[in-house]
């Protein structure tokens, strides 16, 4: 049914004066996160060779029993960010975070599947909505990053973050002073709250020095020309996502993800029997591909993590080419995949991390307009991941949609 036909018979919620079935609206896939064997390798994989930066570490050695803080390796992560954003993607040391969350299916390795909405209301009226339906894990703010969120939990296990207001990193490359972090948020604030500039001006007037955060630095000569940058690698991550899962019960994951959380599914395809679903928040093809759990032994793929894939999404055709010439020539390993299971995603391939997490690397997604319906699968063109062409034609998939903001560093 129709979002509209069920409007005008359901219970209705004011979103920024839109009226709609929930108290919140997805925007986009925010950020997305990993739990890894070994942080520092994988670090080293996301970035010298991904060219991610960190932004902060946390350290959750904190959260363990103090007999076991030296138990379980590394208690460090990293917050890491392609753009702006003070994260689009986190890795964090498995064993300790097994220790932290207790009993986890044993194929667990997301950390978490993040949303943005575009207001505090969102967040703290859909955590209210939520909480009673649903199960709930944290709610509050993040620091370091400074988004305002709730942790709901799919019927799987996976756990998924929706959030407003994630701290933006400038010119300077500094995050936001641990110092600036001054309250400490574990439920929903009073609305309405104050703004973040004047957060920072009382923390200034306190004494707070803003160059003290965590600057990036490039590990790599700048020897390569990406579209007329220096850099060093011959790409530019552009976009996080979308996030491909296996789960068990393609039924319940269709409840939690299309009917709780609100994304709509855009286009399903039949793969030698599985049915898989492809969903989309905005108006991307998708931002999150379901896949039915028993797909993943016939693909061949890594059974130690429900994860199919993370996309991370390059800034043109060209680097494409040159970024899976230059994984290689790293000592990299990149595979392909039927490509009947990535709808709406133009040539793309696969680069194995440290950890054996597949990261899809793809330049175009395509769009879904007015109408919500996504290009007939006969009129998309045909793709040879084995094959790919040193020219492509234009078509209406390359270079739409979201648009990188800012330098390319
Ligand atoms: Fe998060």
């Amino acid at each position: 049914m129709a979002d509209d036909v069920k409007l005008a018979q359901a219970e209705k919620f004011d979103v920024g004066g839109v009226e709609m079935l929930r108290p919140f609206c997805i925007r986009r896939l925010g950020h997305f996160g990993i739990d890894v064997h070994d942080v520092e390798i994988c670090r080293d994989f996301y970035e010298r060779l991904m060219g991610i930066r960190v932004a902060d570490p946390l350290d959750l050695g904190g959260r363990l029993p103090p007999e076991e803080k030296d138990a379980h390796g590394s208690t460090v992560g990293y917050f890491m960010r392609h753009g702006t954003d003070h994260h689009s993607f986190v890795i964090f040391p498995r064993r300790v975070r097994q220790r932290i969350m207790g009993k986890r299916a044993e194929d667990m390795t997301v950390n978490q599947i993040t949303w943005q909405v575009s207001s505090l209301r969102e967040v703290v009226s859909g955590n209210s909505w939520l909480k009673d339906r649903i199960r709930v894990v944290r709610t509050g703010r993040d620091m370091p990053g400074s988004n305002w969120h709730f942790y709901p939990v799919d019927p799987a296990g996976h756990t998924n973050e929706l959030y407003y207001g994630i701290e933006q990193i400038g010119w300077d490359g500094l995050s936001k002073p641990k110092l600036m972090h001054r309250k400490h948020y574990d439920k929903p604030p009073e609305l309405p709250h104050r703004s973040e500039l004047a957060e920072i001006e009382e923390g200034i007037a306190a004494g707070v020095d803003i160059r003290t955060g965590v600057r990036p630095i490039e590990r790599l000569p700048e020897t390569h020309d990406v579209g007329g940058i220096l850099m060093g690698r011959p790409f530019k991550v552009v976009k996080i996502g979308p996030v491909r899962i296996f789960v068990p019960d393609m039924n319940e994951a269709l409840g939690f993800y299309r009917d709780t959380l609100g994304l709509t599914v855009t286009e399903e395809v039949t793969y030698k029997g599985h049915t898989c679903y492809f969903l989309r928040a905005n108006t991307e093809h998708h931002s999150l591909a379901l896949y039915p759990k028993a797909l993943r032994a016939e693909l061949g793929v890594s059974e130690h993590t429900s994860l199919l894939s993370i996309g991370m999404q390059v800034g043109s055709y060209e680097q494409l080419v040159r970024a899976r010439a230059f994984l290689k020539e790293q000592g990299q390993k990149i595979v392909t995949l039927p490509q009947e299971l990535f709808p709406g995603i133009e040539h793309n391939a696969f680069v194995i991390d440290p950890d054996g997490h597949l990261v899809q690397l793809y330049f175009a997604m395509e769009q879904v307009g007015w109408d919500g319906k996504p290009r007939p699968a006969a009129l998309r063109p045909r793709i040879d991941n084995e094959n790919w062409p040193e020219k492509l034609v234009a078509s209406s998939t390359a270079y739409a949609g979201e648009v990188y903001l800012g330098p390319w560093n």
